[in-house]
């Protein structure tokens, strides 16, 4: 098995880190366009082989893709991260150039890879990388669900006091400050719904701060985080590689599902080892299908920036 991290930046490099921790893959690549980055973090992290007790081979290259050739997974992280005060949305036009070169490279190398995208804005990357790449759709798959669902179980643990082990609970819709839907309703606590345990104060409290998670590290930190982002990027890359079937919030093409077309969007997907599976319906009510439909608006209106560039 061979996995490309494409981006050797914070994102990617934890990203890359996790993979070859946990062995997924026996041939790891990490590219990046800045001279020497991927191989200097490639040899650091081969360097930790010994204390860990991995055996996976890391290899960096700067912008070479036919290092990447025969990759059967790629994870794209590459364009500019955020900065304080800043949304996803604003990356647009930079990013939007970057992920198209990156996906024409890597399918010219590796026309068989499964893409997982976290570059932002990640839907609006998504919907490039479907729209411009020609392969199926269970190919393409944007992270950002994965991720905020994670978010939003750290929230959930804090307040209930629970292990984030125990915690079942996923977002929806767009990854974006005001477009991701973080399904409270149907969150549990080993089985138990937990809005018996929390105030209606308390889940309000509890989606805005998941919603606002990235933006509340970006103020923090002065960039976009990367410990959680990139342990997303490897759960993904995991559940594809052992074929584990594991139903994750992955923003993937919708044909219908969900009451959306021609979109790519969060909802709960089975990912296995040909990309997303099978999308399940989780019968949102009324009001979480308005949020859904007014997080497509959203997206939509940012996917339409993609034809004035
Ligand atoms: C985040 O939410 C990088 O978009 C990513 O932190």
């Amino acid at each position: 098995m061979k996995v490309t991290v494409v981006g050797a930046g914070a994102v990617g490099a934890t990203c890359a880190d996790n993979i070859a921790r946990k062995e997924l893959c026996t041939e790891l690549v990490l590219l990046d366009i800045k001279e020497g980055i991927a191989e200097g973090k490639a040899q650091d992290m081969q360097q930790t082989a010994a204390l860990l007790g991995f055996d996976t081979r890391i290899t960096g290259s700067t912008n070479d893709y036919t290092k990447t050739a025969g990759s059967d997974l790629v994870v794209v992280t590459s364009g500019l991260p955020r900065k304080p005060g800043m949304t996803r949305e604003e990356l647009i036009g930079v990013n939007a150039g970057i992920v198209k070169g990156v996906t024409q490279n890597i399918l010219q190398n590796s026309p068989d890879a499964i893409i997982i995208i976290i570059s932002n804005p990640m839907d609006t990357m998504t919907y490039l990388a479907l729209t411009t790449a020609g392969v199926p759709k269970n190919r393409i798959i944007g992270m950002g669900g994965a991720l905020d669902s994670a978010r939003f179980k750290y929230q959930l643990s804090k307040h209930l006091g629970a292990s984030a082990a125990d915690l079942n609970a996923i977002v929806v819709g767009g990854h974006g400050d005001t477009t991701m839907i973080p399904l409270i309703r149907l969150a549990t606590w080993n089985s138990v719904p937990v809005t018996q345990f929390l105030t209606a104060e308390q889940q309000q409290q509890i989606v805005a701060d998941t919603m606002v998670g990235g933006a509340t590290l970006t103020k923090l930190i002065g960039t976009s985080a990367w410990y959680a982002p990139g342990a997303a990027g490897a759960s993904l890359v995991e559940s594809i590689v052992r074929d584990e079937k594991k139903l994750i919030s992955c923003c993937v093409a919708l044909d219908g599902e969900y009451g959306q077309s021609d979109i790519a969007l969060g909802v709960p997907v089975t990912i296995g080892r040909n990309g997303w599976e099978k999308i399940l319906d989780f019968g949102l009510n009324a009001e979480e299908q308005a949020l859904f439909n007014k997080s497509a608006d959203a997206v939509r209106s940012m996917n339409d920036v993609l034809k004035t560039l």
